[in-house]
């Protein structure tokens, strides 16, 4: 089992879209795949599935209410999922490291091939970080967020952890950072994706783009990066 950890510093970078559409992905490439929103602050996976009446959600896994199991959804695609925190009152919790790692024992007994999560913007404990093989760590070609993105970085070199960037909404602007100077200044794996005004379309239809428009250059390019992600796993 591989435990991914979809990531950034800032938000808004598309962390939730690329999660979901490439744990499509994987599945229909015949992977077991288990999608987790672990972003309690800004859940967006039931809003992005078009989900309106969640009953058990991932919170209810760390605090020991409910098994994997019970909280796990399965959408029309096949992908199975478990959504995010659904109260005010739940927003601010603090997730600790003995809840995540009771939650990764739990899920070795189920048998994925890949667990992944779509998280919060920032950093996490180093003892939660500890649990992840890999990390994407998401990025628009702009300096702000690139340099927030090589700190992310740095924090997993430090918690070896296996990291890939992953440059979202290229529109190969002037004032975009071009590729060539990231891979001056990041040294491992970089992929592109590019900017396609058919992932805010399929946001609106509640259908994940990797479904509603295969051929599309976002969804070709979350393709190339599940084949990478395949060959890291190996
Ligand atoms: N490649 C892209 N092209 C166009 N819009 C995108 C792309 N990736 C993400 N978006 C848009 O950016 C917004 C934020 O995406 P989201 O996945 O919610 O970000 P995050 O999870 O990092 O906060 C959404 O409105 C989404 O439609
Ligand atoms: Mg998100």
């Amino acid at each position: 089992m591989r435990i991914l950890r979809v990531s950034s510093n800032k938000g808004g970078v598309g962390k939730s879209v690329i999660a979901i559409n490439i744990a499509i992905d994987l599945e229909n490439k015949g992977f077991n795949v288990l999608l987790i929103d672990a972003d309690i602050t800004n859940s967006s996976i039931a809003t992005y599935l078009g989900l309106a009446n969640v009953k058990h959600t991932f919170l209810d896994i760390l605090k020991g209410k409910r098994s994997i199991d019970e909280c796990i959804m399965i959408h029309d695609t096949g992908l199975r999922y478990v959504v995010s925190s659904n109260k005010i009152s739940q927003y601010t919790t603090i997730v600790n490291g003995k809840q995540m790692h009771r939650l990764k024992r739990e899920l070795l007994k189920l048998k994925y091939d890949y667990v992944i999560f779509d998280t919060a913007p920032g950093y996490i404990l180093e003892d939660i970080a500890s649990l992840y093989n890999m990390a994407f760590i998401v990025t628009e070609p702009y300096t702000g967020s690139y340099i927030s993105a090589l700190r992310l970085a740095k924090f997993y070199d430090k918690n070896n952890i296996e990291h890939m960037l992953i440059v979202n909404k290229i529109q190969n602007r002037s004032y975009e950072l071009n590729i060539k100077e990231i891979e001056e200044s990041y040294n491992s794996y970089i992929h592109k994706i590019p900017y396609d005004d058919n992932v805010n379309r399929s946001i609106q239809l509640q259908r994940p783009i990797i479904i509603d428009k295969p051929n599309s250059k976002f969804s070709r390019s979350i393709s190339r990066l599940s084949e990478r992600v395949i060959k890291m796993s190996d």
